[in-house]
């Protein structure tokens, strides 16, 4: 099905976190790929489907041990783990030195995301310019997606990579929702005359992100985070498959975060797995 690449220039400004939102609400099958080469986080942040820690040795890592000679769809899957809620993800590295000795996967591992069968696939590709290599996934990308604060100098910097990525990319502001269409609008004028698909947004929500760090226990599904997270996965989701969605996404894009708290939206878990949300 489709690849999307979400990844940002510098500053952290909140891709795992949006990665993670996205996932949890993905109108589609889906698998979360930590494709970031300075490491993946998942492991050390959420537990594994069955209350326990996720294996942080299985992933990338096993997998570019046994994908040398040819990466096939069915490994990528051998290598994935579930999470609570029963998100699927696909760990990442455990640290950057390792990407030193893998910079020929990201290619086929790009092509291969790009093909599965039966899921989706977000790949969290995290700052960008570090890692040269993770160009030839974006290649493959049906989508990128790049991150950033409203901030003078996150936003100077996503403007950078834009000028340095030689393709299309839709870029998402991690706004406070207090100032949310001003930030969006302050965005759109700057990255103005940049080949630049769509400019959305997502909740800047430090209690909705610290319930996708592992403390489960408050209401997830009524966060800010997650309705916005709602919001964008569907647009996402209709643009890669072109469907009349599309235009249903297209007609919501301008809404605000107060406009989607307004939204009544059900309980954050995998729709194909109804019996295993990600419930608070
Ligand atoms: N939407 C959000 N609202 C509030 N806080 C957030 C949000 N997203 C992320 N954060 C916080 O910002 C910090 C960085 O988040 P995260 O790890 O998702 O960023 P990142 O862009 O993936 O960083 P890195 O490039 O280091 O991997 C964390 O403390 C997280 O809780
Ligand atoms: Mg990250």
């Amino acid at each position: 099905m489709a690849l999307i690449v979400l990844a940002a220039d510098k500053g952290a400004p909140g891709v795992t976190t949006a990665a993670t939102a996205l996932g949890a609400v993905w109108p589609r099958p889906v698998l979360l790929a930590e494709c970031d080469p300075s490491g993946g986080d998942l492991a050390y942040r959420l537990p594994g489907a069955d209350g326990g820690m996720l294996n942080p040795g299985r992933g990338l890592l096993s997998l570019g041990a046994v994908a040398r000679r040819g990466l096939r769809p069915e490994q990528i899957h051998e290598h994935s783990q579930k999470l609570v809620g029963g998100l699927d993800v696909l760990l990442g590295l455990v640290n950057g030195e390792q990407a030193a000795g893998l910079t020929w996967l990201w290619g086929p591992l790009g092509r291969t995301l790009a093909a599965l069968p039966e899921a989706d696939v977000l790949a969290d590709c995290g700052r960008l310019g570090q890692h040269p290599q993770i160009n030839d996934l974006l290649a493959e990308a049906d989508q990128v997606v790049l991150f950033t604060r409203p901030s003078l100098d996150h936003v100077a910097h996503l403007r950078e990579r834009l000028s340095l990525l030689n393709r299309r990319v839709g870029v998402v502001v991690i706004a406070d929702p207090r100032s949310y269409r001003s930030s969006l609008d302050e965005v759109r004028r700057i990255v103005a005359g940049w080949d630049v698909a769509f400019v959305g947004g997502l909740a800047h929500d430090p209690k909705g992100a610290e319930l996708l760090r592992g403390q489960w226990g408050g209401r997830l599904d009524r966060s800010l985070l997650i309705r916005t997270a709602r919001e964008l996965a569907g647009r996402l989701a209709a643009q890669v498959t072109g469907t009349a969605a599309g235009d249903a996404a297209g007609h919501t894009a301008g809404h605000t975060a107060g406009d989607a708290a307004g939204d009544r939206t059900g309980p954050v878990r995998r729709p194909q797995e109804p019996s295993s949300g990600v419930r608070p």
